[in-house]
This record gives C-alpha cells, sequence and structure tokens, in this order.
C-alpha cells in the first residue's frame, strides 16, 4: 500500500498523488493543483504549521518528550536551566558547557533601573502582574536595539539569554509592585529558582533561604512547562518572529496569548472550582451537574492528550512534597475526591477526559503562597525557554512569514452612499 492519498478534482477528473511525510501531506502540493480553493481548517486543528526537532508529543499515549528525552526523566534528574539549555541547543550540556550557560544567565538577571521606575513604577497600584509582564517584555525591545540583528548569531544569543534571565525578575517585580512591596535585586549567589523565590517573599532578612524542597519543587514545575510544541502561545511566537520582529516584542506577544484563561488561566480556574465547591461531601452533587451540561470540570481534558497528561503525574508526586513544607492545601482532599469519582465514571472515561497539567499545580502555588494572578505569569517564567527555542529554529528555517488565507463570507461589491441618504 503507498503511503500516500489521492486527491481527485471532481469538476476536471484530474487527480494527484501526494506523499504523506512524516505524517503531513504538503500543502504546496496539492494548492498547486488547486489554485484559489484553500483548506479551511479553524483553530488549526488539523494543520501542521511547521516541521519542529523540540519536542515530541503523544496524546494517545501519554507520551512528551524534550529533544527526545522523557519528561519523567528530566522532572526527575535534570534542573530548569539545563533544560532550558537542551531545548536551545538540542543536546545536553556537558559540564564546561552547562558552567558556562548557568554563569551567563546568573550575570544577566540584573534589568535596567528604567525599565522599574519608569515602566513597571508607572503602572496603577492594582495592575494585573501578567499585564505588568507583558508590557515590560515589551518595553525590553527599547533597551536592545542590537536586538533586531535577528541573523547575528551573537546578538541573537545575548538576547535569548537576557530573555531567560530577566524573566524571574521582572515577574518578581510585578508582584512586588502589585502587592506594595519595595523591589528586590536579584542574588546571583542564589541557584536560578531560589533566586526567584528570594526576589518574590525576602523581607527584611539580609539573605532569604528558600525551603530546598520548594525551591526543587519550583525547578520541576518549570521543568514540565518549558515547551509544549506547537500551543497558542508558541505560534503566537512563530507568527510574531516570522515577520522578523526583535524577539522581545515577540515573546511580549507570546505572553500576551498566554495571558488569556483558555491557555494560561486554566489552573486559577481549578483553584476557583475547587473552593466553589467548597466540601468533600458536595463533590457527586457537583459531577452530575458537569455531567448535566452545567459547566466543565476544570484540569480535566486537553485538545491532545487523550490519556493522563504525563506532566499531571508528576505534578501530583511534587505535590505531595511541597505540602509535607507547606502544609496540605485544604482543596487537595475535594480534588483527590473529584479525580477519583471522575476517573471512574463513564460520562468521563468514554470521553477520554483525564486531569491535565493544571488540575494539581495550581494547588502546589497556592501552598507556596503565589496568588492566584500569578499563575501565569509562573507558566511565562520557563515557556520562554520554549517560546525562544521555536523562534530559533523558525528563523534557522528561514521560513515563511505567516499568513493564513480565509473564506471570504461577507457582502458582495456595493456602492457608497452618503450618510444623509442611508435609511
Ligand atoms: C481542554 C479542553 C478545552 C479541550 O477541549 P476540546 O478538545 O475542544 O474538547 P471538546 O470541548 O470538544 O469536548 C469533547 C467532549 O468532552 C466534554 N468535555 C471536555 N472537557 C470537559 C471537562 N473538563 N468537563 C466536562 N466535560 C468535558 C465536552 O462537553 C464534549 O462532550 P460532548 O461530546 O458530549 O459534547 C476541554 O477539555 C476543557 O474545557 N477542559 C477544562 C479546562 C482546562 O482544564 N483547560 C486546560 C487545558 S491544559
Amino acid at each position: 500500500m503507498a503511503d500516500s492519498i489521492t486527491i481527485t478534482d471532481n469538476r476536471t477528473g484530474e487527480s494527484v498523488e501526494i506523499p504523506i511525510t512524516n505524517g503531513g501531506v504538503a500543502a504546496a502540493d496539492w494548492s498547486k493543483f488547486l489554485p484559489g480553493v484553500w483548506f479551511y481548517d479553524p483553530g488549526f486543528m488539523s494543520t501542521a504549521a511547521c516541521e519542529s526537532a523540540i519536542t515530541y508529543l503523544d496524546g494517545e499515549a501519554g507520551i512528551l518528550r524534550y529533544r527526545g528525552y522523557p519528561i519523567e526523566q528530566l522532572a526527575e534528574r535534570s534542573s530548569y536551566l539545563e533544560v532550558a539549555y537542551l531545548l536551545l541547543h538540542g543536546d545536553l550540556p556537558t559540564a564546561d558547557q552547562f558552567e558556562a550557560w548557568r554563569h551567563e544567565i546568573t550575570m544577566h538577571t540584573f534589568i535596567h533601573e528604567n525599565v522599574r521606575k519608569r515602566f513597571l513604577e508607572g503602572f496603577h497600584y492594582d495592575a494585573h502582574p501578567m499585564g505588568m509582564l507583558v508590557s515590560a517584555v515589551a518595553a525590553l525591545s527599547t533597551f536592545y536595539l542590537d536586538a533586531k540583528e535577528i541573523f547575528d548569531p551573537a546578538s541573537r544569543n545575548k538576547q535569548i539569554i537576557r530573555l531567560i534571565a530577566k524573566m524571574p525578575t521582572l515577574a518578581a517585580a510585578a508582584h512586588r509592585f502589585s502587592v506594595g512591596m519595595p523591589f528586590v535585586y536579584p542574588d546571583n549567589s542564589l541557584d536560578f529558582a531560589s533566586n526567584f523565590l528570594s526576589m518574590m517573599w525576602k523581607v527584611a532578612e539580609p539573605r532569604f533561604e528558600a525551603d530546598p524542597v520548594l525551591s526543587r519543587a519550583l525547578d520541576v514545575l518549570f521543568i514540565l512547562h518549558a515547551d509544549h510544541e506547537q500551543n497558542c502561545s508558541t505560534t503566537a511566537m512563530r507568527v510574531v518572529g516570522s515577520s522578523h520582529a526583535d524577539p522581545y516584542s515577540a515573546t511580549a506577544a507570546a505572553a500576551a496569548a498566554l495571558y488569556g484563561p483558555r491557555h494560561g488561566g486554566a489552573n486559577e480556574a481549578v483553584i476557583k472550582m475547587l473552593t466553589e465547591i467548597g466540601s468533600i461531601d458536595n463533590v457527586p452533587d457537583f459531577i452530575a451537574g458537569v455531567k448535566a451540561g452545567n459547566g466543565r470540570l476544570q484540569g480535566f481534558g486537553h485538545r491532545v492528550y487523550k490519556s493522563y497528561d504525563p506532566r499531571a503525574k508528576i505534578i501530583k508526586h511534587t505535590a505531595d512534597q511541597v505540602f509535607e513544607v507547606t502544609g496540605k492545601n485544604p482543596l487537595l482532599d475535594i480534588a483527590l475526591k473529584l479525580e477519583e469519582i471522575a476517573l471512574s465514571d463513564e460520562y468521563f472515561t468514554s470521553r477520554r477526559l483525564y486531569p491535565n497539567v493544571d488540575f494539581y499545580s495550581g494547588l502546589i502555588y497556592q501552598a507556596m503562597g503565589f496568588p492566584l494572578e500569578m499563575f501565569p505569569v509562573l507558566f511565562a517564567i520557563p515557556r520562554t525557554a520554549g517560546w525562544l527555542a521555536h523562534w530559533q529554529e523558525m528563523l534557522d528555517q528561514d521560513s515563511k512569514i505567516a499568513r493564513p488565507r480565509q473564506l471570504y463570507i461577507g457582502t458582495e461589491p456595493r456602492d457608497y452612499v452618503g450618510i444623509d441618504a442611508r435609511s
């Protein structure tokens, strides 16, 4: 049997055979054959927009790999900074390469004083930290004019390092401003996650000592969120980057996509749902309501995963470790009961609805003291590595500017009528 498809134009009777390569058929082949006929695919449900060597995801089997490495092994043995290097460079670093990478990132954690004083402090007192982050990242492009040199390898590498390094600083600064606390400068003697926790929580002590269990848990969450192939924000990154905009502007666009509740806000929705349920006794009624069509079980189901999200399994384990330090999040019992009932209920099993990454991550963040508004910000910090890996790959592929077609459904041509003559 040939590994190809045949398209026949019934208007002419002509056919074209197109090979199936890597699970896809090249649109260029059939669009030459069918000029002016567009493939209608809202939400890109059936469209592969690029070839990518970064992340492999099999939603049927519940598999996620970065550059070939299973997510379980990376979460168990690696660190976020090592994973960021892996995503961007394609291979794990040697000891020397890692030390140079860690040093570079650490030396770029500071932000220009004017970013803080003129931009961040210019926001309204109750500004949402994610809105502040999106704006501050975009503003960075005005500080680093060399960022426009996107085909100069040295410049490109420098912006990548700056972005990965400064994200936690901007994120913590946005939080501190929104709660009226003074800015905390980075402490370059600390590792990536501990430094972020220090910038978040330090008060008057000379040095903030993060609990190592919490630092590690955050680092694991950063690993799990570092990339997820062509999701909404990564697509935004690639689309904006395809116009050859600088990486700060493209990253700001990606972060803006992440701001939306359908993407970066689902774990917040889980916490709200669990809070509304309020007690384990109310779980059966809540499930019955969902089955009757009253809302959704937040943190369940996924566009791609049709089995247990592998990240959710790891997070569940991380949650246990965090709760040993912070005390159990009182919403955990409700979450566990929901999961237990849903996993044995025909409504959910027949639709292949399983817990996704967001089902437990919010519980961890909340137990660690992060306010709900910080949840998308916590997602943006590590996803920056994934966004940049895709941006770089897209530029190296010399990809075309993203410019989809549309099916026009508006009115036929008509003549302009002066305002006095309109009825
Ligand atoms: C993630 C999500 C948007 C994926 O949606 P999708 O792939 O477009 O799937 P659909 O919306 O077509 O849902 C398919 C069926 O499952 C049901 N379903 C999907 N997710 C559900 C959920 N969380 N709770 C209850 N029912 C759900 C739908 O009602 C639909 O049922 P039907 O066939 O009887 O109409 C969806 O599962 C969802 O809304 N989940 C909750 C929000 C969430 O956790 N988002 C984070 C994703 S990481």
